[in-house]
């Protein structure tokens, strides 16, 4: 294997490494009163991106400690979870209570999805595995195991983002930091390896595996957003205010004629 493709495994040791320190970050943002997209929370009920959950059957791609999947649940969603990290798991079923609708929980890579071809009617990401992915490999992936007329829905970081971020940094600036041309595999000061592709990269990708983009979502953070403490919060409110973080690709594989 060279060091271009073992990006699996070494998403899967970090996060495995990372997954208590996670939940504590996510614990110290406070749990949020709604379904909500990307770190700055942008409120489901107001993008209006997912439409009726009712009966459906959603894939939670990356699905972490499963809080979102929990929460497609509550929505009347039949939701499976698959996450490739076991440790992120062991948090998901540990948040499992009674009273509250039930998640299948599914130890595998996106990339090479343990599902037949059309099982689902929603695939979503929430900075989730298509954030780790190689989107050339996962999108299609993704396509497979949707349903015609399913929806795919990716929550990650904006081009733009990783054009103001230092490769070996989490923190952008307000320059220019990285080429634009050659954008897609990124090895972070995480252990992590994280994607990215050209705006025109990801239509490419979309259209490819057969999807059609409906939208392309950037919304604005609201700002009283909290910032973990871990984050110099000056820049990052600034930066917040001013250049899109979180951004929403909402596709869809079109009905048979
Ligand atoms: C930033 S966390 C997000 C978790 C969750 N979606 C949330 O909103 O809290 C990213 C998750 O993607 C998972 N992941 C990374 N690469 C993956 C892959 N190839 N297949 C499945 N899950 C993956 C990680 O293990 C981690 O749990």
């Amino acid at each position: 294997m060279s060091a271009a493709d073992d990006h699996g495994r070494r998403n899967r040791r970090a996060w495995n490494r990372m997954a208590d320190q996670y939940q504590e970050i996510l614990a110290e943002m406070g749990a949020p009163g709604e379904l909500t997209w990307g770190w700055w929370r942008h409120s489901e009920h107001q993008l209006d991106i997912l439409g009726e959950l009712t009966g459906r059957d959603v894939l939670d791609l990356g699905c972490g400690a499963a809080g979102w999947a929990r929460r497609l649940a509550d929505h009347g969603a039949n939701v499976v979870g698959v996450d490739a990290s076991a440790r992120q798991l062991v948090h998901a079923a540990a948040a499992a209570c009674a009273g509250r609708p039930a998640v299948a929980l599914v130890n595998g890579d996106a990339e090479r999805l343990p599902f037949a071809d059309a099982s689902f009617d929603v695939a979503v990401s929430n900075w989730g595995a298509l954030s780790f992915c190689d989107p050339h490999v996962a999108v299609p992936e993704a396509a497979r195991v949707l349903r015609p007329g399913g929806l795919l829905v990716v929550c990650t970081s904006s081009p733009i983002y990783w054009l103001c971020t230092p490769p070996d940094a989490d923190q952008p600036g307000a320059d220019l930091r990285r080429g634009y041309f050659d954008m897609h595999r990124s090895p972070g000061n995480t252990g992590t390896v994280r994607f990215q592709l050209p705006y025109g990269g990801w239509i490419q990708t979309f259209a490819a595996a057969g999807l059609t983009v409906e939208a392309l979502i950037e919304p604005t953070p609201d700002p009283d957003t909290v910032i973990p403490k871990h984050l110099d919060q000056d820049t990052w409110r600034h930066w917040l205010a001013n250049w899109p973080f979180d951004v929403i690709w909402k596709v869809r594989k079109p009905t048979r004629r």
